[in-house]
């Protein structure tokens, strides 16, 4: 897809990162120009390769944290978005326990700076990247929006309801943005070329990058975390979506933002696939799609995770005119493209 002069621009922070450079794509295949912020300090620049690979074009990138109000303040008077994507954010859980200070500060920060900065370069349309961290353990499944956010499991999961809170608020006192929260699931998977995937820097918590980890021999075995939970083979069930399907959900809810004639608006969207799947199936799955067997051990619980969450995705249908297609086998079929192409680059 190539570019007009005139697509309109918009700001993706993050947009280096897993879900943010798929997010890139689609908005380039939307017929939108994606302009990266990204400070790098958890991606690497060799994900704008992939994405010219992919593209065939380069995508403008700044090399800054969103936190720093002077240099976004210069990109914004010189960009002029239409919109802004916000995924610049710390992410990991085991992290945010023990650096909560650190997590608070820079999650938060860079939220209250981009609604500050925002109307004063008249950009009306806002996507925040939250997560269903926020529903903890809930007592009905699926989760719909509804479904009251109970206290975050880390301080990483309470930046994101806090994020919401803050968003919130500011358009209830009539900031003139129209934001949607998109509340994730299980991001999985990677671009089918390989060009782009999850970059799990060091030793990998999400149990799919452990999956292929352990698959190409990085890793010597996995440990499956408990199983004695109430669940239909006793281990944690969640809701794993596509990291593509994630994408064009970022789109789909930019579009509905512009169309919207609001002053101000905020709503949240659970964005998932509608289904749950134990750890033993993502396994099983896996190895069925590859061929590549996972050797794995059953370990303890692991604090703080939830026994099953998965979501009601019926609103992102109604309002957004989305829902997720690519299959569980799919997406561990590309995560594992992704995860050869990796370890053949060593
Ligand atoms: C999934 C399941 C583990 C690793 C977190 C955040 C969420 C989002 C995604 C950022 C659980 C089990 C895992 C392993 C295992 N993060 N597992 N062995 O904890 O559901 O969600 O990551 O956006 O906000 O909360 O994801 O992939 O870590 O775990 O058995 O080596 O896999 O116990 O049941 P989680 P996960």
């Amino acid at each position: 897809m190539t570019l007009t002069g005139n697509s309109p621009k918009i700001l993706v922070t993050g947009g280096a990162g897993f879900i943010g450079s798929h997010t890139v794509v689609s908005l380039v295949n939307a017929g939108f120009e994606p302009v990266i912020v990204d400070d790098f300090s958890n991606s690497e620049r060799s994900v704008l390769d992939g994405l010219r690979a992919i593209l065939g074009r380069d995508v403008t990138c700044y090399p800054v944290n969103c936190n720093d109000a002077a240099a976004m303040a210069d990109i914004f008077k010189k960009e002029t978005p239409v919109g802004v994507i916000h995924f610049a954010a710390h992410k990991a859980v085991g992290e945010s326990v023990a650096k909560p200070l650190k997590y608070y500060r820079n999650n938060l920060d860079s939220l209250l700076l981009l609604l500050e900065l925002m109307p004063q370069y008249n950009i009306r349309n806002f996507v925040f990247s939250s997560s269903c961290t926020v529903y903890g353990q809930p007592e009905h499944l699926p989760v719909t929006e509804e479904t009251p956010r109970l206290p975050a499991q880390s301080p990483y999961g309470n930046t994101k309801s806090i994020g919401e809170d803050i968003i919130r608020d500011a358009v209830h006192a009539q900031i003139p943005v129209k934001a949607l929260a998109l509340r994730y699931f299980n991001p999985i998977g990677a671009h089918p070329s390989a060009q782009i995937g999850e970059l799990p820097l060091g030793v990998p918590a999400n149990l799919v990058p452990f999956i292929t980890q352990t698959a190409a021999g990085i890793r010597a075995s996995l440990t499956v975390y408990g199983d004695d939970y109430n669940t239909p083979d006793g281990t944690c069930v969640r809701d794993y979506i596509d990291v593509i399907d994630l994408a064009d959900a970022h789109v789909q809810a930019l579009k509905k933002l512009i169309e919207s004639q609001e002053n101000s608006s905020y709503d949240v969207i659970n964005i998932g696939t509608g289904r749950g799947e134990t750890v033993l199936n993502v396994i099983k799955t896996f190895e069925q799609e590859t061929g590549v067997k996972v050797n794995y051990t059953i370990g303890p619980r692991r604090a703080g995770d939830v026994e099953q969450v998965y979501g009601d995705v019926s609103k992102a249908n109604r309002v957004l005119g989305w829902t997720a297609h690519r299959s569980l086998a799919e997406s561990l079929r590309d995560a594992w493209q992704w995860q050869k192409k990796l370890s053949s680059q060593g």
